[in-house]
């Protein structure tokens, strides 16, 4: 269902702008928009696409950083031209150059037409932590050790997971004219609840989305259990 979403937006408008994640949701949503594009069904030939979020210290070539995972699961299996797809950077220490740039190459391209969000499970959305204020622009993160644990099954060992991102802010996020928001399973139930019913608060970062125009949620039935 989500896939369809995303294939929908790009049928409209070939050279759409796609803000995409990654994490083990989206997984299977990628693997669709890769048969549709085998079945001859879509074409991303016009498409430009921004990532969410990449570890600091981690080159694209490492198996676990979001560029690699972005190649594996959907560029390397479409006819998406890859200088147009754009994950930020995780290399050096200069943040505010690669927010400078990531802001201003989302701003060139015309802005996101419809961006891809999961959600973790203390409310993140990009890797946007809880936290007292809602941060605005692409940024350095330190990530909490609830999230390193949640994403170290991903790794040989916690150790390895890197202690810092960068991740476009919630003012990045909340730009996209449309927004999808993908749950599965039961330990998402409570958190997607809370986003969508709760407060609006930076404690709950997905909280925002409530102050969005245009959001699809698509939940499976576990995550969808605590919603009405
Ligand atoms: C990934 C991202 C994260 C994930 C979230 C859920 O680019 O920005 O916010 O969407 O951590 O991850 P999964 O889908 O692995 O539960």
């Amino acid at each position: 269902m989500a896939a369809d979403v995303i294939a929908t937006c790009v049928a409209e408008k070939p050279n759409c702008v796609l803000g995409l994640a990654t994490g083990t949701t989206p997984i299977g949503l990628y693997a669709d928009l890769v048969s549709d594009y085998k079945a001859g069904k879509i074409s991303f030939a016009n498409v430009t696409s921004f990532n969410l979020d990449e570890y600091v210290g981690l080159a694209g070539t490492h198996p676990q950083s979001y560029r690699y995972f972005m190649n594996d699961n959907l560029f390397d299996h479409v006819d998406i031209d890859k200088a147009r797809t754009h994950v930020p950077d995780g290399t050096g220490d200069d943040d505010q150059r690669v927010s400078d740039e990531y802001e201003a190459a989302i701003r060139e391209a015309g802005g996101v037409d419809i961006q891809l969000l999961g959600i973790g499970p203390n409310g993140h959305i990009g890797f946007n932590e809880p936290c007292d204020e809602f941060p605005v622009r692409t940024h350095r993160v330190e990530l909490t050790e609830s999230t390193r644990k949640a994403n170290s099954r991903l790794f040989d060992s916690i150790d390895e997971v890197p202690h810092f991102a960068r991740t476009m802010g919630i003012g990045t996020i909340m730009r996209a004219r449309k927004i999808l928001l993908v749950a599965s399973g039961a330990g998402k139930a409570e958190i997607v609840r809370k986003a969508l019913y709760g407060p609006v608060t930076p404690r709950v970062p997905a909280s925002i989305l409530q102050f969005h125009p245009d959001v699809t949620v698509v939940v499976d039935a576990e995550a969808g259990s605590r919603l009405d």
